[in-house]
């Protein structure tokens, strides 16, 4: 058997509030391969970013394993997580977060500098992402000159500079129309063709999510199966 990209084991992660602990997420087990797209559902407050957090290396699971690419990640200190993510994961927010005073070109830019690229490499790398996601033409705009559709084709630009073998996306389409959205998704489907990069995918939409060659359904922070989570979502 391959090292999967993404093993999690009994993944629990519960946040310190004012009345004591709040499980968010209960004995998470995951197997994600290298090479699949897997879209992540479930009702508003299940879990989904918390989970998706954890697995970008943005947060820690409270408790549980989490194993990356064949190595436990799930301790590591702050700096080590950083290193992780400038190298092994490209991360697509719904609400895309780019530098608003730097140009879609140096948005692109500025993870390789963190990498320690030399400049004049960076910038070729940055243009030919922007060129590659149909940005060419764009690269001296501020994100405020863009519209949404752009804002997130600079975005994953940004989160493929290191050509990361895992892109997560949290709900990726949610503040696009439904033409912008569908374009978006048939580029990181493209992108996921090109490179095999996996691809975990948060969204609420049954039509996104058909667009994944699997799906997970999370509810109150556990995973369940398809058909419980479905009739959950429709009561
Ligand atoms: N930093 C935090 N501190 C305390 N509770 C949090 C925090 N982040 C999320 N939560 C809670 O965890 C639960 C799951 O949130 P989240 O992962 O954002 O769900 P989803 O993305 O599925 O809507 C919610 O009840 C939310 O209020
Ligand atoms: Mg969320």
């Amino acid at each position: 058997m391959p090292t999967p990209v993404i093993e999690t084991l009994g993944l629990s992660k519960v946040y310190q509030g004012s009345v004591g602990g709040v499980p968010v997420l209960s004995h998470v087990d995951l197997t994600i391969e290298y090479g699949e797209v897997v879209a992540l559902r479930g009702p508003s407050g299940s879990g989904k970013s918390t989970l998706l957090n954890i697995l970008g290396c943005l947060d820690r699971p409270s408790r549980g394993r989490y194993v990356l690419g064949g190595s436990d990640v799930s301790g590591l200190t702050r700096e080590e997580q950083a290193w992780v993510r400038l190298h092994y994961i490209g991360f697509v927010f719904q609400s895309f977060h780019l530098l608003a005073h730097a140009t879609a070109l140096e948005n692109v830019t500025l993870p390789l500098h963190y990498a320690g690229v030399p400049r004049g490499r960076a910038d070729e790398t940055a243009r030919d992402l922007l060129a590659r996601v149909g940005l060419s033409h764009r690269g001296s705009h501020f994100p405020a000159q863009l519209s949404g559709g752009e804002r997130q084709r600079v975005a994953i630009a940004r989160a493929l500079t290191a050509r990361p073998p895992l892109l997560l996306a949290d709900e990726p389409t949610g503040a696009l129309d439904t033409k912008t959205g569908a374009e978006i998704m048939r580029l990181l489907l493209d992108l996921h063709k090109e490179r095999g990069t996996s691809i975990i995918l948060v969204t609420h939409d049954p039509v996104v999510a058909d667009y994944a060659d699997r799906q997970i359904f999370l509810r109150d922070g556990k995973v369940v199966d398809t058909e419980e989570a479905q009739v959950g979502a429709r009561a």
